[in-house]
């Protein structure tokens, strides 16, 4: 069975508290049981992690290479800074889909450019935990799972 991974990165473990205006009432739980379920229907797996820390993301993603047949990605505000998470992107194979919860270019400036685009096949953003499954059904149809 084809194995996707998901990353979420720094402060997502907040869903549902943190700024919920922006980001939703949805708690991290709630998306990945979601993203279970919707990978479930199509008989692919889905494992879903989450690091408040660039190192232990980019040893996820090291660690992916061999694992997964691609990578859904919300890596937060690192999305903006890390070259570390770029390069470890790039030595990624796969598909890597680049998902935010929030229209990162409607609001503040340094939120406008993302490091992780420069890595990714394609991207979906501000259409809240749909991004994510949109990413997943996406990742389905691409690979013909
Ligand atoms: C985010 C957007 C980032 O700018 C922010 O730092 C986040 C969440 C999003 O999903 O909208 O933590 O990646």
């Amino acid at each position: 069975m084809a194995k996707i991974l998901v990353i979420h990165g720094p402060n997502l473990n907040l869903l549902g508290e943190r700024e919920p205006a922006i980001y939703g009432e949805q708690t991290l739980d709630d998306i990945n049981k979601m993203l279970k379920d919707t990978a479930a229907k199509h008989q692919v797996e889905v494992d879903c992690f989450q690091s408040n820390h660039e190192g232990a993301i980019v040893d996820q993603i090291q660690a992916a290479r061999d694992q997964y047949e691609a990578v859904i990605i919300n890596a937060g505000a690192y999305t903006h800074y890390s070259i570390a998470i770029l390069d470890a992107l790039r030595s990624f194979k796969g598909p890597v889909i680049e998902v935010h919860l929030s229209n990162i270019y409607q609001r503040e400036s340094y939120r406008h450019r993302s490091l992780v685009s420069e890595a990714a096949t394609g991207g979906i953003f501000g259409l809240g935990a749909l991004s994510y499954k949109l990413a997943l059904l996406g990742i389905i149809e691409m690979l013909n799972l």
